[in-house]
């Protein structure tokens, strides 16, 4: 855990090192405008990059956002295609701009259903940014933690019946090295905006201790105030881990 000094809050506390984010309520704040949903996802892919800026800034040291997940595609052809130009914008700036940002990108996901374009940007993206000294940014893709843990057990099995390794080696924390977030720390804190109070598929392994916040306001609408509001409420919680 590391702490966290605000000169513009004085806000002081622990600072969790790891934070998941379920960015909810696009489609709302558009509807409430009587805009297509995708203005919606227009607003919060800005309100995506003020967050990241803003969690780098101060410290923390793995953020992951839930972009897309395994069941984003069953929504309207219109909708999915707004989002894989947002997408695609945000990686040819990422590409530019990963040097002066420092952050390392990491996909989290399946993405061979991703047009081809984007997959490329994607890898791209990772390569140029994995020397990054900053925070790691993990965007989640086509993500759904149910299937990432169903490919990390194949992953597994294919091991062992190939006697790479054998049943007495897997454990909890080799069975984290085959999950998309490999050699990442568990998830402290998740944060789902819009006053949800769902999982949703999100870091189902990895958030498995984590403490939820849930905020009332929907994503466009979150400010870096708001995150510093929640990391105040996070470094009061106790953390007890099943213990007392
Ligand atoms: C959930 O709100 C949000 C999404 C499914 C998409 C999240 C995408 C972004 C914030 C934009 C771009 C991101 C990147 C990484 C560039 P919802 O549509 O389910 O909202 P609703 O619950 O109000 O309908």
């Amino acid at each position: 855990m590391g702490l966290i000094f605000n000169k513009k809050t004085s806000y002081k506390g622990i600072l969790p090192v790891h934070i998941g984010i379920i960015m909810d309520g696009n489609g709302r704040w558009a509807k409430k405008r009587g805009l297509p949903r995708k203005f919606g996802h227009r607003e919060g892919a800005k309100t995506f990059r003020t967050i990241t800026r803003h969690c780098s800034n101060i410290g923390i040291k793995y953020l992951t956002v839930f972009a897309f997940s395994t069941e984003n595609w069953n929504r309207p052809f219109d909708e999915v295609t707004a989002l894989m130009a947002l997408f695609k914008q945000y990686l040819e700036e990422a590409l530019c701009d990963f040097r002066k940002e420092n952050i390392k990108i990491k996909f989290l996901g399946e993405r061979s259903r991703f047009p081809q374009e984007i997959r490329t940007l994607a890898d791209e993206v990772e390569t140029a940014s994995e020397d990054s000294s900053g925070m790691v940014l993990n965007i989640a893709m086509n993500y759904g933690g149910k299937d990432e843990i169903v490919n990390a057990v194949k992953l597994i099995a294919k091991e062992v019946s190939e006697k790479k390794l054998a049943l007495s080696d897997i454990s909890k924390e080799t069975f984290s090295n085959f999950l998309y977030t490999c050699g990442q720390p568990d998830v402290d804190l998740v944060i789902r905006t819009s006053g949800e109070f769902r999982i949703s598929n999100f870091l189902i392994w990895q958030a498995a201790y984590a403490e939820y916040i849930v905020e009332d306001k929907l994503w466009p609408d979150f400010k870096t105030d708001d995150l510093n509001r929640i990391l105040e409420l996070y470094s009061k919680r106790s953390r007890r881990f099943g213990g007392v």
